[in-house]
């Protein structure tokens, strides 16, 4: 049990209160009193320039913000967790997903083991294997050679490959056709397998435990269509059929050979794993050097982490950035808005990152919290945004903070047409920056001539804030790079809220309950204590179902 103050009683919080009920600046006002802000409020880490000047902060609010930070001790639990303690509290587990992407002469130690060498052995495997199914030497049961790669796995066994292999689509080998399948509607595999080839076909099994019910279902069902499509000879799942997971005696009890299984770790939480073997469909899209790459961008902002100054530290700054709108403005919800095609599958991966893992409303010792914790991330590619849902950005009732990710560069294999697209595409990403800090005054509207009864239509207050990350281009390395950016974020707003994490309890009743209902629904068995409603609904299906 810890005897630290709750985090509301803290002087450093109420210190931030205070702050806040004085709080009166526009964005206009911030930017007139300060030439330098532009320069002032940003920050470089590796390739990413992170530009937090459109933010409804001045000095004063960034030291009380740090000041919370210090007094809620976020780098005493930061160098715990890199150290190997064990911070998941409730699943007495270490948060090591840094070490995955460690240097192959680092120690990390777990129970006085150095789990480097292990990361690393399972690194190469995994080379080995993706250089054999991209050089076509590893073959399917009929001697034919994979062309196809279906993923079937659920939340961190599946959004990270599949965002990432979105992003980096053009490093990939485009002869390979890659799906992937979380569904447990029979449909999302029936779609992925329907015009393919199963001797050309390979399924990668990602499961951490092996016992999800989604994946062991989509995966028995994938087992079938294979089986099915080659004559039903069982030996040809071997060649067929690989594994990602800790758990190597169901996934034998399953049928797949421990040969062609790729091991990783208990210390690994799910949804920190993409880079672990959950990545092996992304390595055998993009290679193993580029996937190398990738690991290279995640350690260079761990050690960014670990060792920037506090007033420097980026993702301790987007943390605290958070916590002031969540906290102290009433912010329910923060919008993640990429101006590039190839993250349209970004903003879902940082939904599991930061909802299930701050989506907690007990503190790490079990009390209730008084203060609001994750928010509700969303967002999709900004241009089609802008014609979907920023009116109510930028004229509704709420204060929505959002972070703008975009690039200088297009990908070098557009023609020159579609690449002269790209600077249409970041003045997009621009103007909506500065129209959402800046807004447009009545007096800017009646000066175009307006008549005064639409004024207040047409009139934007602004100050709504932003943070704009922008690198050179989109490579495997900064997409590394984001992707621990925002990881080391929400831990640091889980650190300040002082809640665990790292465990995620809350997806357990549901898992639960549907496997109570199922046989309700299948066999029409009655279910002991079930609500009136839900008794209804089964009703109801039940009776549709045979119509
Ligand atoms: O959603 C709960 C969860 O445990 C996630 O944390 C995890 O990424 C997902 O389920 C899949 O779990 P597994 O990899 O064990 O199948």
């Amino acid at each position: 049990m810890s005897d630290s103050p709750k985090l509301t009683r803290r002087p450093q919080w109420t210190a931030l209160e205070d702050h806040r009920a004085a709080w009166h600046a526009h964005l206009r006002d911030l930017f007139a009193a300060d030439p330098e802000r532009a320069e002032r409020y940003v920050v470089l880490v590796g390739d990413l320039r992170i530009d937090y000047s459109k933010h409804l902060v001045n000095d004063e609010t960034l030291a009380l913000l740090q000041e919370l930070a210090a007094a809620t001790d976020v780098f005493g639990l930061r160098d715990a967790m890199f150290r190997g303690d064990r911070i998941n509290l409730t699943e007495d587990r270490a948060v090591l997903h840094t070490a995955l992407r460690s240097a192959p002469d680092a120690v990390v130690e777990v129970d006085g083991e150095n789990v480097v060498p292990g990361v690393h052995a399972v690194l190469d495997k995994m080379s080995d294997f993706a250089d054999r199914v991209r050089s076509g030497a590893w073959t399917g049961h009929t001697g034919k050679r994979i062309r196809n790669v279906v993923n079937i796995g659920i939340g961190g066994s599946d959004l990270g490959p599949a965002m990432a292999y979105e992003a980096l689509r053009p490093f990939t080998a485009r002869e390979l056709t890659f799906r992937f399948v979380s569904n447990v509607d029979g449909a999302d595999l029936h779609e992925a397998v329907r015009d393919l080839d199963p001797a050309e076909t390979l399924f990668i099994v990602a499961s951490k435990t092996f016992t999800t019910i989604e994946t062991i279902t989509n995966a028995t069902s994938a087992r079938s269509w294979l089986l099915a499509g080659l004559g039903g000879e069982e030996k040809a799942v071997a060649r067929h059929f690989v594994a990602l997971s800790t758990n190597a005696e169901k996934v034998t009890g399953f049928g797949i050979d421990p040969d062609n299984m790729f091991e990783f770790w208990d210390w690994v939480g799910g949804r920190y794993s993409f880079d672990s073997a959950i990545g092996l469909s992304l390595m055998i899209a993009i290679g193993p050097e580029r996937f190398r790459e990738l690991l290279d961008g995640f350690r260079l902002v761990d050690e960014h982490f670990r060792t920037a100054p506090a007033e420097a530290n980026a993702p301790l700054l987007l943390g605290l950035l958070g916590i002031w709108y969540g906290n102290f403005f009433g912010a329910q919800s923060h919008a993640v808005l990429p101006y590039s095609h190839y993250l349209s599958k970004f903003t879902a991966y940082l939904q599991q990152l930061d909802m299930e893992s701050n989506g907690k409303s007990v503190d790490r010792d079990g009390h209730p919290v008084d203060w609001q914790t994750g928010p509700v991330v969303w967002g999709t590619p900004g241009t089609n945004g802008q014609h979907a849902y920023y009116q109510l950005i930028h004229q509704g009732t709420k204060l929505i903070p959002a972070d703008l990710i975009g690039f200088a560069r297009p990908v070098d294999e557009l023609d020159d047409e579609l690449k002269a697209q790209h600077d249409l595409l970041m003045a997009n990403l621009f103007a909506q920056g500065q129209a959402l800090a800046f807004g447009k005054t009545a007096e800017e509207v009646r000066a175009e001539g307006v008549a005064e009864e639409q004024v207040p239509h047409r009139t934007f207050r602004g100050n709504h804030p932003t943070t704009t990350i922008l690198a050179r281009e989109l490579t495997p390395s900064v997409l590394g790079q984001l992707i621990a950016l925002y990881e080391h974020k929400v831990f640091v707003q889980g650190a300040v809220w002082n809640i665990d994490s790292f465990d995620q309890w809350g997806v357990e009743l549901g898992k639960v309950l549907a496997k109570r209902v199922e046989p309700a629904l299948t066999e029409g068995a009655e279910v002991p204590g079930l609500d009136s409603s839900t008794a209804a609904l089964v009703a109801a299906y039940r009776e549709l179902k045979e119509v």
